[in-house]
């Protein structure tokens, strides 16, 4: 969400007359978009804006700014913090960008845009097409409350963007050659659920995603994230039906253990999510599932670990984005007794990661001499003439290829494994 929130406030700049640049210290203006999930971002984020702050001293038309959750979460605390700080806006506000801008121009100092201060549009979306896979913002904001989690105070109750909104935006973005999009929100299988009635037995998701798929010129179709009490069988039934949508589910679990995903307000069980999980390999027994961890949520206890370990082991995750828990002022699990210590929570981290290094290898050599189909994103860093793309599993793929393939879908054949990627040969480069 951040990633495609920088974009968006990229097209408003541009618009209201802004240039960018690569350069941080050639700019007049450093934004920092910001993450408060866990407490470790946000203090890295202090710490640049301390240091970018220095820059204020010396110049004096440098402008600094802090835009996402962590302006709603800590408010007008930022600039006592940070006493050079420009403006802090809210995620709510970040379509005001350019007006913030204009005002600070105007002499105006220490603006702060917290959510709700301004209105937001349904259509308020990217002109700028980046790249041929785009995300589109189908809702923001969580009514979930899951104990741990700052999110619903950062980005608000939930709202959804109408259905036809979406799909003027996907078409819009697949008329320009955009290939993929990633239909995003907090929770996305949720999408609509209190507004748009089911269509024979169809949720709004499953009706938005027959919508997008029959859009001409994209080719696939993903989601991030779903819930994993969103799963009916109409969403399981649409890997069967709609070929665009990829063979790729990210499935955030959090915990093995009933008892702490009641404590983490999580309303499934482990063998409900585990049925689920069944159902879709049925379906597609290639599938690829991801998912999200916590380890040292408070109680966690030696018994509920060894069940989180075992869930891992029945799954064989393709790969898992495992975090250590962080206390989140004003969230209810904060407040809860039973804090697990630093040292057990590294210890259990590194037991999953190390899991993951052994499953996501295997699961990554399972494509091994496969011919896979890449949509080719961009050159890889450290070799301009080393393309990368994603698999329709996304698995994130290495070969030697002219930079005009970049956007195309292309033959690779795969030679090569390792935990996180693939290398492998083009086979075609007609694209
Ligand atoms: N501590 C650790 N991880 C967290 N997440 C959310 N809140 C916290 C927290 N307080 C993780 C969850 C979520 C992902 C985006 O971040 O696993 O799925
Ligand atoms: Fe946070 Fe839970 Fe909402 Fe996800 S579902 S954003 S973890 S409150």
């Amino acid at each position: 969400m951040n990633g495609h929130d920088t974009e968006l406030m990229e097209s408003v700049l541009v618009d209201s007359g802004f240039q960018q640049i690569d350069s941080e210290t050639a700019a007049d203006i450093v934004i920092l978009n910001t993450c408060s999930v866990r407490e470790q971002a946000e203090r890295k984020a202090i710490g640049r804006l301390h240091s970018l702050a220095r820059r204020k001293k010396i110049e004096k038309n440098f402008s600094l700014g802090v835009t996402g959750c962590m302006a709603q979460n800590l408010g007008r605390e930022l600039f006592r913090l940070i006493p050079d700080l420009d403006f802090a806006i809210s995620p709510g506000c970040i379509h005001a960008i350019g007006k913030v801008l204009r005002r600070l121009e105007n002499g105006e100092k220490q603006i702060f845009l917290s959510n709700g201060d301004t209105e937001t549009s349904d259509d308020f979306c990217r002109r700028k097409i980046t790249r041929a896979s785009a995300f589109v913002t189908i809702a923001n904001g969580c009514n979930m409350n899951c104990s741990y989690c700052i999110v619903p105070k950062t980005r608000g109750r939930e709202t959804c963007r109408p259905m036809e909104s979406i799909v003027r935006e996907v078409q819009f973005l697949a008329e320009r050659g955009v290939k993929e999009v990633t239909l995003g929100g907090q929770i996305v299988n949720f999408y609509g659920i209190r507004k748009i009635p089911f269509e024979n037995g169809k949720s709004p998701f499953v009706q938005l995603l027959e919508r997008v798929h029959a859009i001409n010129g994209l080719e696939r179709i993903r989601f991030l994230s779903p819930h994993p009490s969103g799963f009916r069988d109409d969403l399981i039934g649409c890997y069967a039906n709609l070929p665009k949508l990829c063979p790729h589910v990210h499935f955030p679990i959090q915990s093995g253990s009933d008892r702490i995903l009641r404590s983490m307000r999580r309303p499934y069980t482990r063998q409900t999510a585990l049925e689920v999980l069944h159902k879709l390999r049925q379906n597609l027994p290639e599938m690829a599932i991801s998912t999200d961890l916590i380890v040292g949520f408070p109680g966690e206890m030696e018994e509920d670990f060894r069940q989180t370990e075992q869930l891992f082991d029945k799954i064989d995750f393709d790969m898992a984005f495992i975090f250590k828990y962080s206390p989140r002022a004003g969230t209810p699990a904060a407040a809860m007794g039973n804090q697990v210590s630093q040292d057990v929570c590294e210890e259990r981290h590194q037991i999953l990661l190390k899991k993951l290094a052994i499953t996501s290898i295997r699961r990554n050599r399972l494509f091994l001499n496969s011919h896979q189909p890449v949509l080719v994103e961009e050159p890889s860093t450290r070799d301009h003439h080393i393309l990368w793309g994603y698999t329709p599993h996304h698995k994130k793929v290495f070969f030697l290829g002219p930079k005009e393939l970049i956007g195309k879908i292309v033959d690779v054949k795969i030679s090569h494994a390792s935990t996180c990627a693939l290398n492998g040969i083009l086979e075609d480069d007609k694209g």
